[in-house]
């Protein structure tokens, strides 16, 4: 359980409160949001702030608009979105610091909610620069960290900020903290994990750890293609990190002196070219002919992942299993949804760690079927990793 204090652990109530969000939506390119999930996700800390008497301040970064203000990159769908989430008028603040910004956060009545524009149009916010951090704290009494996306950022807006102000978790922060550290402290067992995504280099970390605490581990993705290689596999003209092969071997080894179940793809889907409408079939991973690359794994491997799943009392999933965004290559990654679905129906905690596994759950429309889809990409990654995340280390301990 998380140490932290909480929104509920302090009086609130007439304060003015300085809340970070992580409102880094993803937008087309009308400038409309394509997933509102982080805004959803925020609601229940806004709500109970404002049912409780405080003004509120929020504040989030967009993009990475590099210390300029940049037009695509202001906050404005945002506020609207969060507008018609609270049944309440949201104004966006011209700035998030200055004088204009300041009368806005004094004339602030209790049950108000106020949003300032993109922190990162100022690059003191990413140099976590204390001057900049203190104008921010300056317009409230209390801190409250709701950003759990951002954690794994010492910016101004998430570590600095606490220099001068009490700080707090919201909900949301609470939340994932408790079901992300819950499943590797305290897994109800079996415990499997499934990893997937593009590169083995973004998950050796990761993966060193997950190999020391789960009973199964599952494997899939771009990045299964450096383990085949590692196995002395042939796999065409499949993409792999050939400085990596040696790593995905000690990781291999490391599994098999764990004694668990560690299963690569047994067979895959392969293609002639990376493109949606490719030629593709089936064949043994073993098997991949040259001018072919894999793109996903096959109805075997999804039996053989499926079958071992069936027991799993906690699972992890993190990154695709395959091009999920061409719909000829979700088949593996819609499939070990649909099992998740199922393990969270049939009482097991499932656990979707952000980003890509997080985006192909919504697109699924399976988020609702799952015990938790975090809200952090990058956040969710490290804190899996086991990283110290400095926006939560900065919060007051309980
Ligand atoms: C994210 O989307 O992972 C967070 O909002 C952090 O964004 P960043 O990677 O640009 O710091």
């Amino acid at each position: 359980m998380m140490n932290k204090k909480t929104i509920r652990d302090i009086d609130v109530a007439g304060k003015r409160v300085l809340v970070r969000v992580d409102f880094n939506v993803p937008l087309d390119a009308e400038q409309h949001i394509t997933d509102d999930t982080r805004i959803r996700a925020a609601v229940p800390t806004i709500e109970y702030l404002l049912e409780h008497e405080t003004a509120v301040i929020l504040m989030s970064h967009l993009g990475r608009p590099k210390g300029k203000a940049i037009e695509t990159m202001r906050l404005t769908p945002v506020a609207q979105r969060l507008s018609a989430l609270l049944h309440k008028p949201v104004q966006l603040a011209p700035d998030c610091i200055g004088p204009e910004v300041e009368a806005l956060a004094r004339n602030l009545q209790p049950g108000q909610v106020f949003l300032l524009e993109n922190l990162r149009f100022h690059d003191e916010e990413e140099k976590n620069d204390p001057a900049f951090a203190r104008q921010l704290a300056s317009l409230a009494d209390i801190y409250v960290n709701d950003a759990f996306g951002t954690a794994h950022r010492a910016h101004a807006s998430t570590e600095g900020v606490t220099h001068y102000l009490p700080g707090v978790a919201g909900f949301l922060m609470e939340k994932e903290i408790n079901f992300l550290g819950g499943a590797l402290e305290n897994p109800r067992r079996p415990f499997a994990a499934i990893v997937g995504g593009a590169k083995v280099s973004d998950k050796i970390a990761v993966l060193e750890r997950l190999i020391g605490m789960v009973d199964m581990l599952l494997i899939g993705g771009g990045m299964a293609n450096t383990f085949l290689k590692a196995e002395g596999y042939e796999i065409g003209d499949s993409l792999y990190e050939e400085g990596k092969v040696d790593v995905a071997s000690e990781l291999i080894n490391k599994a098999h002196q764990r004694d668990l179940e560690f299963l690569l793809p047994t067979d895959v889907v392969i293609a002639d070219r990376f493109a949606a409408d490719a030629n593709h079939r089936v064949v043994a991973s073993s098997e991949v002919p040259k001018g072919w690359r894999i793109m996903d794994i096959g109805p075997e491997t999804i039996t053989t992942f499926r079958k071992a799943l069936s027991s799993a009392e906690t699972i992890v999933f993190n990154g695709t299993l395959g091009v999920a965004e061409m719909p000829a290559f979700a088949g593996g990654t819609d499939a070990m949804i649909e099992m998740l679905a199922e393990r969270t129906k049939a009482g097991a905690t499932t656990i979707i760690g952000g980003g890509d596994s997080a985006a192909a759950v919504e697109q699924a429309g399976a988020a609702e079927k799952m015990s938790h889809v975090s809200t952090g990409g990058g956040a969710s990654l490290e804190f899996l990793e086991g990283r110290v995340l400095p926006g939560v280390a900065a919060l007051q301990d309980k």
